[in-house]
């Protein structure tokens, strides 16, 4: 329980800010006037952050214990349709975690370094634009990923049957994960190659309106998969 109880404090702290950054300030941020924008950037967006990329670390390790003190993992858990739930969840909820580190902290770390630089009194850095979309389709690819992983999140005791030692078909599952990673792997393509705003394949990243709507798509996808297969 105390697991469960971190998980949702951290999984508040981290989700709550990605939806922030998302939703309000970007779309903020682009109405601003560049010296009050860099000022953000130098003051308001440091801060956001670190509550961020340490709620992240923070929500797997809380995760990973719920695991460890409740999960009977030498069993068949992994096997069951829990544990496939749970797996899907993991699946995205890592990936997402490793785009906070790799992409999008990495990427910050330099837009607020020029911002600081700017108010400095130093010329802006221009290499900051592309820098920064590649943040921007890293964080709206966690916004599109968040929705079928907290669908898989709560589903996993509140949804799917369960009982711990039911087991599933092994070829079943072994196809089912090759649909699942391929699809996880196409979109964090997609977001890696930062496309630029208006490409085809940008469109569920190209605004949070489009990001919601595919984040549903995508759930609903990934659970008629999961009917098919189990
Ligand atoms: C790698 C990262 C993560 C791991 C290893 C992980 C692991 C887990 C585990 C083992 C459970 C318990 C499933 C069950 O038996 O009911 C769980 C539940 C849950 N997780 Fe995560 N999780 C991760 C990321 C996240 C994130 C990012 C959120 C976002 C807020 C989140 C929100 C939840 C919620 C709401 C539940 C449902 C709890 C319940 O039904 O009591 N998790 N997670």
């Amino acid at each position: 329980m105390l697991s469960r109880w971190g998980h949702y404090l951290a999984g508040v702290t981290w989700i709550g800010l990605l939806y922030y950054f998302n939703f309000v300030q970007t779309p903020a941020f682009a109405q601003f006037e560049a010296p009050a924008r860099n000022e953000a950037f130098a003051k308001l967006v440091p801060r956001a952050m670190w509550w961020f990329r340490w709620g992240a670390v923070l929500t797997v390790l809380t995760g990973i214990s719920i695991l460890a003190f409740q999960k009977n993992l030498d069993g068949d858990y992994m096997k069951s349709p829990a544990g496939i739930s749970i797996s899907t969840g993991i699946l995205l909820a890592l990936v997402m975690f490793l785009n906070v580190w790799g992409v999008i902290w990495r990427a910050q770390k330099q837009v607020i370094a020029n911002a600081q630089n700017v108010l400095a009194g130093n010329e802006a850095d221009p290499s900051i634009p592309a820098i920064a979309r590649k943040a921007a389709c890293a964080s709206r690819t966690n916004t599109f990923f968040s929705i079928p992983m907290l669908f898989f999140m709560g589903a996993t005791s509140h949804f799917f049957p369960q009982g711990d030692y039911v087991t599933t078909d092994g070829a079943k599952r072994a196809v089912y994960w090759l649909i699942v990673v391929v699809i996880v792997a196409i979109f964090e393509a997609i977001a890696l190659s930062a496309p630029a705003v208006g490409k085809p394949q940008a469109w569920h990243i190209d605004n949070h309106r489009n990001t919601i709507i595919a984040g549903f798509v995508l759930s609903a996808v990934l659970y008629l998969l999961w009917e098919i297969f189990f």
